[in-house]
Formats: structure tokens, C-alpha cells, sequence
């Protein structure tokens, strides 16, 4: 009993693995205390024996347990020491994040310049009544857009007064809804949604984005759409850039624009990417007199400009790329979006 008191306690005392060890020979050991008491044995008469036999087990029983115990505590204190000495001032580390997708990162960019000069960014249904999209925005009933082969036609009874319902094909039907919201102008309005349209190729896909300024009030000219445009493509795609308006069609203005943007590439000097120095941007011009009396406005007392232009086409035009494959932008292909 004395033995096992003794060792127990000096093993509670231990403070590491080698003290352990030596108290473990001590008393386990060859010629340890308790070895050499259990090598007595043969001196206790035979009755006595088995009793004594039970209780040297015991004792080593206690002797062995106490010692896992000590180690095991020992290892404990070990590791939580390691963790208390980590440098909490030291730099982390970095947890992987993702970003933006690319169309995401433009619409933002879009929205935030013409935010600068009062534009205020609105969103129109993508699902949309023929009206919006062209009759009241002077488009002919027999106008090529509006047939099926064209524009995504949904099954649905046509309204009386607004027609049948389709996926709005252009942004631009966001302008008679605007109109209809302001009642008055001033409108400065600037409308990004997903369009529609049956294509799917290469450089189309049947979904897109646009985005749709729309101004109108009193005196506004045509030298108010240049400036718009000329700020918006210093801004967007750099201070280096130039833009230039060429003669155009569009049902919904008059006089209708295309403007181009000199090529990021070559600088304006010409290359394989663009046409002599220059990159289709998209349509402009001044709203028609008849597309303002469909919105409700006095086409005598307000005038205005509009444009739309493609957020996929701004986006590969900036960068500077030819995408293969416009869908490629849809593809959620992760070695695609990381390279921007
Ligand atoms: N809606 C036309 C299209 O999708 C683009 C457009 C042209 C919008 C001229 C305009 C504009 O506002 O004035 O092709």
C-alpha cells in the first residue's frame, strides 16, 4: 500500500513525459520497488499468498492507470499551449471568395455613370404587351420584328387595346412605361433588363441584356445626345476614347444614329478586330414626335433623345476581346470568368 501511495503521488506530480519514465522504472521497472516486492512473494506462507497476489495486482493496476492518466493530461496541456501560442496579430489566412459575374460588374459600372449626371435606373417587365414594345413605339403592324420568327410570342389571348404578349425584345419598350410613370417631364431614365429575341449563334444568344436611356424636356437637342455619349464612352471605356454618330433607322426615332467607338485595340488606326479603327456601339436618336404623344407628352412642348445598347457588347468591346463564343458568357464556366 505504501508503494502504491508513493507512486501514485509522485506521478500526479510529474510534470513531463521523461520524469513519467523514470517513475515508471522505479517502480515497474526490473528492479523497481513493486518488482522487487512481488519477488518476495515466495517468502509469505502459502495461505497468505493468493491474498497478497490480489492485492500486488491491484497496486500495479493503480500504478498503470494513474500513469495513462498523468500522459494523456500531459498531451492534453501540450496541444492547448500550441493553440494559445498562435500569433493572433500575425496575417490570416485568405479564405478563397468569388466575384461579380462579368454582366453583373457592367450593369453596376453602367448604372453607377449615368447615376453621375441624374439618370435614375428603373426596370421594366420582361414580359411585355406588343404595345410597349411596338405599337406605340411607331413600329408598323406588318414590321418584320413583329413576327413570330422574330419575337417569342406567349399563348395568351391578345388584350384588346394592348395586343399580344410576348418577352420584350428591346429595352426600349421601357420608355412609353416611363413616360406613363413620370406623367410630366423632366425623364431621365435609364432601363437595364434581360431581352428576347429568336437567335442563337456564335455572337447571339435568344437572352441579353440591354440598357435604355430615355430624356426628355424642354429644348433637348441633338447636341445633348453627343455630350451623353461622348461622357458616357470616356467613362466606361476610357479617357483615350472617341465616339462618332453615322445615319441610321429606327422606327422609334427621328433622326436615328448608330454610334461607334474607336477600337481599344489598334487606337483608331485599324486592326482585325474592328472596322478601320472603329466598334458598333449601338442605336441612338431623337425620340419621334409620335412615340412621345403614345407616352401622354406634348411632342410640341417637350422633345428628347433615347439609346439602347447591348451590356454583353460593352463588356467584350472594353475588355478588348473577341469572344468565341458569346454564350460562353451563360456558361458558368468557372476557367472562363476567372480570366477577367
Ligand atoms: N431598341 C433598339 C434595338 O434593340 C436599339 C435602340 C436604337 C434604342 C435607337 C434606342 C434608340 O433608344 O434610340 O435594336
Amino acid at each position: 500500500m505504501q508503494i502504491k501511495n508513493s507512486a501514485v503521488s509522485m506521478i500526479i506530480d510529474a510534470s513531463d513525459q521523461k520524469e513519467l519514465e523514470e517513475i515508471k522504472l522505479q517502480f515497474l521497472g526490473r528492479s523497481g520497488k513493486f518488482t522487487l516486492t512481488l519477488k518476495n512473494i515466495t517468502k509469505v506462507p502459502a495461505e497468505k499468498r493468493a491474498t497478497i497476489g490480489k492485492l500486488a495486482n491491484e497496486v500495479k493496476d493503480a500504478i498503470e492507470s494513474t500513469l495513462e492518466e498523468k500522459i494523456s493530461s500531459l498531451k492534453y496541456q501540450a496541444s492547448d499551449r500550441r493553440k494559445q501560442s498562435i500569433d493572433i496579430t500575425g496575417p490570416g489566412i485568405k479564405p478563397e471568395i468569388g466575384h461579380l459575374h462579368l454582366i453583373t460588374q457592367a450593369i453596376e459600372e453602367v448604372s453607377e455613370i449615368f447615376n453621375h449626371i441624374g439618370f435614375t435606373r428603373v426596370r421594366y417587365p420582361e414580359v411585355e404587351w406588343d404595345w410597349y414594345a411596338f405599337e406605340a413605339l411607331n413600329f408598323p403592324q406588318n414590321h418584320p420584328a413583329r413576327d413570330d420568327w422574330e419575337t417569342f410570342f406567349i399563348k395568351q389571348t391578345p388584350d384588346a387595346k394592348k395586343g399580344s404578349v410576348i418577352l420584350t425584345p428591346h429595352t426600349s419598350s421601357g420608355q412609353i412605361r416611363e413616360m406613363e410613370r413620370k406623367k410630366t417631364p423632366p425623364i431621365r431614365m435609364l432601363n437595364i433588363a434581360k431581352c428576347y429575341r429568336r437567335q442563337s449563334d456564335v455572337s447571339h444568344s435568344p437572352m441579353f441584356h440591354q440598357f435604355e436611356g430615355l430624356v426628355v424636356d424642354k429644348s433637348i437637342s441633338i447636341t445633348h445626345l453627343k455630350g451623353t455619349l461622348d461622357y458616357f464612352v470616356k467613362s466606361y471605356f476610357g479617357e483615350d476614347r472617341k465616339s462618332r454618330i453615322r445615319p441610321y433607322h429606327f422606327q422609334f426615332t427621328e433622326p436615328s444614329l448608330e454610334v461607334d467607338v474607336t477600337c481599344g485595340v489598334c487606337k483608331g488606326k485599324g486592326c482585325k478586330l474592328c472596322k478601320e479603327g472603329w466598334l458598333e456601339l449601338g442605336g441612338a436618336g431623337m425620340v419621334h414626335p409620335n412615340v412621345l404623344k403614345s407616352g401622354g407628352i406634348n411632342p410640341k412642348e417637350y422633345t428628347g433623345f433615347a439609346f439602347g445598347w447591348g451590356v454583353e457588347r460593352v463588356l467584350i468591346m472594353k475588355e478588348g476581346i473577341k469572344i468565341d463564343d458569346l454564350r460562353l458568357l451563360y456558361s458558368s464556366n468557372i476557367n472562363f470568368l476567372e480570366q477577367f
